[in-house]
């Protein structure tokens, strides 16, 4: 008995034997994943059933029709956005697909809300487009611009929604959804100071957080990237990971950028879970 127990711990924590089965069976995994993900065509093949249905819940949710109807619902094949909770939720396509397209849609309703006349705005590490799909509608005779550290991600919103290249040029608003909780201290405090310097006069940045922490500043190298390696343009764990900080490490960023700041933080939150902050020249 004291043997079978021994053994089953042994197989739920792999260690002696079985460690190397765990490690071999990982490194298969992890094979296969980038074969499947050579084979994938550029907008994922997701039966348009499903869509069509989580789109429909979107815009019914939100109160949204034409243009927001409109906008283009492809989904590239590595949007870690769509990607990773399709992997946590185990392939529950709906709500998967239901969750992305709201928190798309729900945050240029936000920033929409906020800066309804802006002329250029900057979609700041905006991925595959999950918020920036939806720009088209929320600003339609605005110019939008894209910048992301990954090259297919920009290509791809340009190709599919229209969007601009970032041309280093003085913008309206800048939102940045889900930015700063990923980057390590001295990218997030210089990333701050180098935003707030491209807004123009009257101009706003919208960042997102986690809520604050006790803690000053945290930096945790297990993201989404890290769980999909497979994923083209890949980001490391060193310049990419899962931040959490205070108020006052956050006051004292804005503090240290060049300008006088304010800020506010709204009652709504980004995905259901992240802060918007809100800053603006003093
Ligand atoms: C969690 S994703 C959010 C994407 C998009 N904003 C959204 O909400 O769907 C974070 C994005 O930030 C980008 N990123 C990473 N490091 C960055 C940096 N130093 N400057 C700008 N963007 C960065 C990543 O490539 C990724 O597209």
């Amino acid at each position: 008995m004291k043997k079978t127990l021994k053994r089953w711990f042994q197989d739920k924590i792999g260690i002696g034997e079985n460690r190397d089965k765990l490690a071999l069976l990982e490194k298969r995994l992890a094979a296969l994943a980038t074969l499947e993900q050579w084979a994938l065509p550029e907008v994922l093949p997701i039966p348009s059933e499903a869509v069509n249905e989580a789109w429909s819940a979107t815009m019914d949710t939100l109160g949204l029709s034409e243009p927001w109807n409109a906008c283009s619902r492809a989904i590239h094949r590595s949007d870690p956005m769509f990607r990773y909770p399709f992997q946590v939720h185990g392939g529950d396509t709906l709500a998967v697909l239901s969750e992305y397209f709201h928190t798309g849609a729900e945050a240029v309703l936000q920033v929409q809300s906020l800066a309804p006349n802006a002329d250029r705005i900057l979609d700041f590490g905006g991925g595959y487009g999950r918020v920036g799909r939806f720009l088209t509608a929320g600003f339609p005779h605005s110019k939008r611009l894209i910048s992301d550290p990954k090259a297919s991600a920009v290509a791809f919103q340009i190709t599919h929604f229209g969007a601009l290249a970032d041309d280093q040029q003085p913008v309206d608003l800048i939102f940045a959804g889900s930015v700063f909780t990923h980057l390590p201290e001295a990218d997030f405090r210089s990333t701050l100071n180098t935003l707030l310097g491209r807004l123009s006069r009257g101009g706003a940045l919208i960042l997102t957080l986690h809520e604050f922490q006790t803690n000053r500043f945290v930096y945790h190298p297990y993201t989404e990237e890290s769980a999909l390696r497979e994923l083209e343009d890949v980001l490391s764990e060193d310049a990419y990971g899962s931040v959490y900080c205070s108020e006052s490490f956050w006051r004292e960023s804005l503090q240290a950028s060049e300008g006088s700041w304010s800020y506010e933080i709204l009652p709504e939150r980004f995905g259901g879970t992240q802060l918007y902050v809100v800053v603006k020249g003093a």
